[in-house]
């Protein structure tokens, strides 16, 4: 009888459009993809490293499982992405846990498996930096608008807070040829928009035969395979976001004016601990070449408080900085040790957690504000909207993102998900846009 098995993914984008390569992988051997946890075989967590909350999560999630197991006989329960990388041997040793594999080991996911019925527990984290998943179909679900193609895997940029090049091994591209492909497939299953996906998008490089493309090539070559398709793409790394990119984008109509160029410091000492390779002024400078190249652009960012050193007045410099940048969201977060890091090795975590919790809290208000006043400017402005659904409050009402990627709520009149209507805006918070839709 073939297996049924259900995934939970966490963590970024990355994770996402891995769990659906390995659906895809899973398919081929026979597997069946299961919605609901009480009636599977199998149980993947895709799992992420990136903060010890995304860990913490996991090991609640695994006490749960162990729940499930004792009720459910012969359930088995797997562990992938970066946690089981970063401590596979660790997740083993949990009761819960039948098999583990890494971000490199998904081709060999099926096998684990099976094996788990003859061995007690598998494992697999080997890196293999020629790893690209190519050949592997993507998954596309039915009725499906918005897709991910992951253009490059890992990253070499050591940021001295991060786990993720130790959790993806070394950065690799993947075949221009691949991915192309794929837009291909998702364009002939009626998607709406792509995202491509790369911790380090700017650094794509593939070599065709001595032709070389980089990510303004690729992003060109992808937004006119798919004229009718949205293009967005994440994430830049500030250091390699190049003028030719921000040409592309502003010249390209079917690539959306949206960049997320996650900034993490506004402070020139913070950023040179966090080995980030640019300068306060750096970042500036970019931002208003995008704003002078790309009017209007929408502008996003990561960042966080309380890394090793920080002062109030290094604080002081990143909230002048989301004011003089102006973003319209941000993901904020506090720093977090991650064991093996450079800065777990070598830089002390001497920001007090209260002193933390409190910059954080500020960095929300002031970002809610600025969101809230940015909005506030798109009311009377009639925008194209891409219905992704029903909002979660109303049945009447649906929700989409505009190309700058705002979230937008409208009355449904006859309208369905997939479509790009005109909304125009009679209201906004700092979350969201409210409208109606106009002819
Ligand atoms: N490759 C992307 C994002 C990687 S992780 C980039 O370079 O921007 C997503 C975000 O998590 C980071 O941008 C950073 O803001 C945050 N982050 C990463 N490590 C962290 C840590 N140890 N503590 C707190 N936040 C962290
Ligand atoms: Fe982490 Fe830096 Fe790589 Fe982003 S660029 S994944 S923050 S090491
Ligand atoms: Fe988390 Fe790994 Fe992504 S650590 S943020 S799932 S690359």
């Amino acid at each position: 009888m073939n297996k049924k098995i259900y995934i939970e993914t966490y963590g970024c984008q990355m994770n996402v459009a891995d769990s659906e390569t390995v659906i895809s992988i899973m398919k081929t051997k026979d597997f069946i993809p299961e919605s609901n946890i009480e009636n599977t075989d199998i149980v993947i967590l895709n799992t992420c490293s990136v903060r010890d909350n995304a860990e913490q999560k996991i090991w609640n999630r695994l006490d749960f499982l162990k729940g499930l197991k004792k009720r459910k006989k012969g359930l088995k329960v797997g562990i992938i992405g970066c946690m089981a990388q970063r401590i596979g041997n660790e997740l083993l040793e949990h009761e819960a846990v039948d098999f583990v594999a890494g971000p490199d080991s998904y081709r060999y996911l099926p096998d684990l498996v099976n094996e788990t019925d003859i061995e007690l527990k598998t494992y697999k984290t080997d890196f293999d930096t020629t790893e690209t998943y190519s050949g592997i179909e993507p998954l596309k679900n039915e009725g499906e608008i918005s897709g991910f193609i992951p253009i490059t895997r890992g990253c070499n940029n050591f940021c001295s807070y991060c786990i993720v090049p130790y959790t993806r091994g070394r950065e690799r591209s993947r075949s221009i040829h691949d991915i192309l492909n794929e837009v291909k497939i998702l364009k002939e299953n009626n998607y709406k928009e792509i995202t491509l996906l790369g911790q380090n998008v700017n650094s794509y490089s593939y070599d065709d035969n001595g032709k070389i493309y980089n990510f303004p090539d690729l992003i060109k070559s992808v937004a006119e395979e798919a004229p009718e398709i949205r293009v967005r793409f994440t994430t830049s790394h500030p250091k390699d976001i190049s003028d030719d990119l921000i040409y592309v984008i502003a010249g390209t109509k079917n690539i959306c004016n949206h960049i997320h160029l996650p900034v993490q410091s506004g402070s020139n000492k913070v950023l040179e601990l966090m080995n980030r390779k640019y300068t306060r002024e750096w970042y500036l400078e970019r931002i208003e070449t995008i704003k002078r190249v790309i009017p209007g652009c929408g502008l996003s960012s990561d960042i966080f408080c309380g890394f090793s050193g920080e002062t109030e007045e290094d604080f002081q410099q990143t909230l002048d900085l989301m004011e003089k940048v102006r973003y319209d969201s941000a993901f904020m977060f506090k720093y977090s040790v991650r064991p093996g890091t450079f800065a777990a090795k070598n830089l002390a975590d001497d920001v007090p957690e209260n002193i933390k919790v409190e910059r954080l809290s500020k960095m929300i208000d002031l970002q809610n504000k600025i969101s809230k006043k940015k909005n506030k400017e798109e009311i009377g402005k009639t925008l194209e909207v891409l219905v992704e659904g029903h909002s979660k409050r109303s049945k009447e009402m649906l929700f989409g993102r505009t190309e700058h990627n705002k979230v937008v709520v409208f009355p449904k009149k006859d309208a369905k998900k997939g479509d790009f209507v005109m909304v125009k805006i009679t209201e906004a918070g700092s979350a969201t846009l409210k409208g109606e839709i106009v002819s």
